[in-house]
């Protein structure tokens, strides 16, 4: 089983955006998905409510949620065990807790949204940070997960600003507290996400896949081009194949 667990100090960057993302294209793929809300917000449990009174859910993707650590890992570890769940997302909340540090000694990918502005990159940073001083704390750092920001919410036409930190951040931004090398660059997909209202959409209505189903059968009656919404599937399905990839690199 694959973890990949959302992960940002802040919240809004857009980490439980990106977890109905990843299980929209891995549901589209037949992948056999499953997710862990463990944000007290509920957000993804809720999702999963509201996608499945909108007929557009997959029966088959199991949720689970607490807000009990050692409960979390525990969850992921039993599933891990029996093996019917190939790709599992985590959900976090917007902080750093115990909670966070037992999720990521079970991951495989640790992902940090960010959106891009200077006080959103300086907050990865911290995220990165936090993961790389988790290094010194367990007994095997060869064990801990790949991490990479993940930049989110760009507009179709980046603003100079946007692209400035963007630049910024690729550029030469270093990991680590300075005293204790080696330093390491801040790790950015090299695929940003974009800013889209089909992502919103898709928090109202469910799985991007069955949505586009749905307004497909609905088309009849009242014109819906699911245009949009395929552009997003496309675009989660690219990130969740860059996702793996790096996942089975740094095995
Ligand atoms: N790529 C995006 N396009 C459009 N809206 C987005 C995007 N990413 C996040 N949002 C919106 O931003 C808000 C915060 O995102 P959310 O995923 O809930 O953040 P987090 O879980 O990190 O707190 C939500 O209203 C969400 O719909
Ligand atoms: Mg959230």
């Amino acid at each position: 089983m694959r973890v990949i667990t959302l992960i940002n100090q802040k919240g809004g960057a857009g980490k439980s955006t990106i977890a109905r993302g990843l299980l929209s294209a891995a549901e589209a793929r037949g992948i056999n998905a499953g997710f862990l809300d463990t944000d007290k917000t509920e957000n993804l449990v809720q999702w999963a409510g509201r996608a499945a009174e909108a007929d557009n859910w997959a029966e088959d993707i199991a949720g689970f949620k607490t807000l009990n650590p050692e409960e979390a890992r525990d969850i992921v570890l039993d599933l891990d065990e029996e093996g019917d769940i190939d790709l599992f997302i985590v959900d976090t909340p917007g902080d750093a807790s115990e909670l966070h540090d037992l999720l990521a000694t079970v991951s495989d990918l640790v992902l940090c949204p960010i959106q891009p502005s200077t006080s959103d990159l300086s907050t990865a940073i911290g995220t990165a940070n936090w993961m790389y001083r988790m290094r010194a704390r367990v007994d095997d750092p060869s064990q801990l997960p790949a991490f990479r920001a993940a930049i989110n919410r760009v507009g179709s036409k980046p603003t100079k600003t946007e692209a400035r930190v963007m630049l910024y951040a690729r550029a030469n931004k270093l990991v680590g507290d300075g005293a204790a090398p080696p330093e390491e660059k801040l790790r950015i997909l090299p695929r940003y996400i974009q800013q889209r209202d089909a992502y919103r959409r898709m928090d109202e209505e469910g799985l991007l896949g069955r949505m586009i189903s749905s307004d497909q059968r609905r088309k009849e009656q009242f014109f819906k081009n699911p245009k949009h919404l395929r552009d997003a599937l496309a675009e989660m399905d690219e990130f969740l194949s860059l996702c793996l990839a790096i996942v089975e690199e740094e095995k």
